[in-house]
């Protein structure tokens, strides 16, 4: 191995993001499947949401998810951080705490240094002390590709799971992270940003959703998830197909990355984007005004992105207080639960 660094971007196939199998795909695949089933199975794959919820007892449910991608950017130590918390971040959408976590890990040992891989976990200790998890053991296998992740196992009451459907009518919608990640790390794997930004993505990236999590614990909400590679508008439309509702978004209002928008300009968007357009697009309806770059922000894949919390009409300014004053700075209202058209958000 030179002295030269090392840039985990250029050993990663797919374009800048954390590529998940098109969800038509994984649907096929299950497609008439003989699943288990269990009584005290509170959420599973019928209804998949962002992890399984299985009762242990009237006051305690595990919360299980597991979550793990290629280098979106070059440092490995990042790479890790960033990987615990998207990982983590699937126990906070469901109002779950995480315990425990184990490393899945995948390593070319041939072709990298083993500092790398030692790099990569020490990263995403960091995020796990950070969360006040616990890891208890994990897998590595040689593969060509690194990849790195997290099976994290939490603990929720039963009564307080917080699943995507469970809209009511004047709901408020605040997402926590700026939107934009995927044009951004497109931006990194092409050599286009800069420190700044890079280090600013990576920042947010990394951080955990353990303060929104906490924040929204003391509101009587329903319905929360977090906004990961199917983008903004892949994961309201998992929200809102057969929740009896729909939703109006103000494109105006989107936390982003600004040079997101310009990038997207260039036509920096990733594979993702186009994929998640061509599998959400119709639950969708975009008002003629709202321009093409704000269209790809909102089919954007995010990495380790912000909860999509929906809160009563009557509490959301609190809430939004309450996550500001804790440090959520990115924490916008970007619209609202409507009751009609049914299973259509409407992009204002
Ligand atoms: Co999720
Ligand atoms: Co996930
Ligand atoms: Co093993």
């Amino acid at each position: 191995m030179t002295g030269e660094p090392i840039r985990l971007t250029q050993t990663v196939k797919g374009a800048g993001c954390a590529a998940k199998l098109a969800p038509g795909d994984l649907d096929r695949a299950l497609c008439g499947l003989d699943l288990p089933v269990d009584d005290n199975l509170l959420v599973g794959l019928e209804r998949a949401d962002d992890a399984g919820v299985y009762r242990v007892s009237d006051d305690l449910a595990l919360v299980q998810t597991l979550d793990f991608f290629p280098p979106m950017v070059d440092d490995p130590y990042a790479f890790g951080r960033i990987a615990a918390a998207n990982a983590l971040s699937d126990i906070y959408a469901m109002g779950g705490t995480p315990k425990t976590a184990m490393n899945i890990v995948a390593f070319p040992a041939k072709t990298m240094d083993i500092s790398v891989l030692r790099a990569v976990i020490e990263g995403g200790l960091a995020t796990m002390r950070e969360a006040g998890v616990v890891l208890v053991g994990g897998h590595t296998i040689d593969d060509p590709e690194l990849k790195y992740g997290l099976s994290v196992t939490g603990y929720v009451h039963p009564a307080k799971i917080l699943t995507k459907k469970q809209l009511r009518t004047g709901d408020k919608l605040i997402l926590t992270k700026p939107l934009g990640t995927g044009i951004v790390c497109t931006a990194i794997k092409a050599g286009l940003a800069g420190t700044e930004v890079t280090e600013r993505v990576i920042g947010n990236m990394a951080t955990l959703n353990r303060v929104t999590a906490e924040v929204m614990a003391d509101f009587s909400l329903n319905a929360c998830t977090d906004i990961t590679g199917f983008g903004l508008l892949g994961h309201l439309a998992e929200m809102v197909v057969d929740s009896g509702h729909g939703m109006r978004i103000d494109s105006a209002t989107l936390p982003h990355y600004p040079e997101a928008l310009e990038w997207a300009a260039m036509g920096l968007i990733p594979a993702g984007a186009y994929n998640n357009k061509k599998f959400r697009g119709n639950f969708v309806t975009f008002v003629e005004s709202v321009v093409q770059t704000r269209r790809d922000l909102c089919f954007d894949p995010q990495t380790s992105g912000g909860l999509l919390i929906a809160v009563a009409a009557g509490e959301a300014d609190s809430l939004l207080f309450a996550l500001k004053a804790g440090g959520v700075a990115a924490a916008t209202i970007i619209g609202e639960v409507v009751a009609e058209p049914q299973e259509m958000i409407l992009v204002a």
